[in-house]
């Protein structure tokens, strides 16, 4: 399986609008699931989208709006998990 880049704003305002509880529900997302190897989840600074975040990339793909939620949908859509 190719290894995704998972990309998360920690800019001070995605970070407080809902990035900080998202990262950790991913985070335990991807161990639930034994993702981890799969998976090179990392923070970024400012993506200068704060106006559409807080924002999540998997690959190059920009997901707005996130929440814990639309993470896991995205990443079970991703993987395939049910
Ligand atoms: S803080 Fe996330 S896009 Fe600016």
């Amino acid at each position: 399986m190719e290894k995704i880049e998972l990309t998360i704003c920690l800019g001070s305002s995605c970070f407080s609008r809902g990035n900080k509880t998202t990262l950790r529900i991913i985070d335990d997302f991807l161990k639930e699931h034994n993702l981890k190897q799969h998976v090179h989840f990392r923070g970024n600074h400012c993506f200068g989208m704060c106006e559409d975040g807080p924002i999540l990339k998997i690959n190059d793909q920009v997901l707005k709006q996130v929440n814990g939620e639309r993470a896991v949908k995205a990443l079970k859509a991703h993987f395939k998990i049910d």
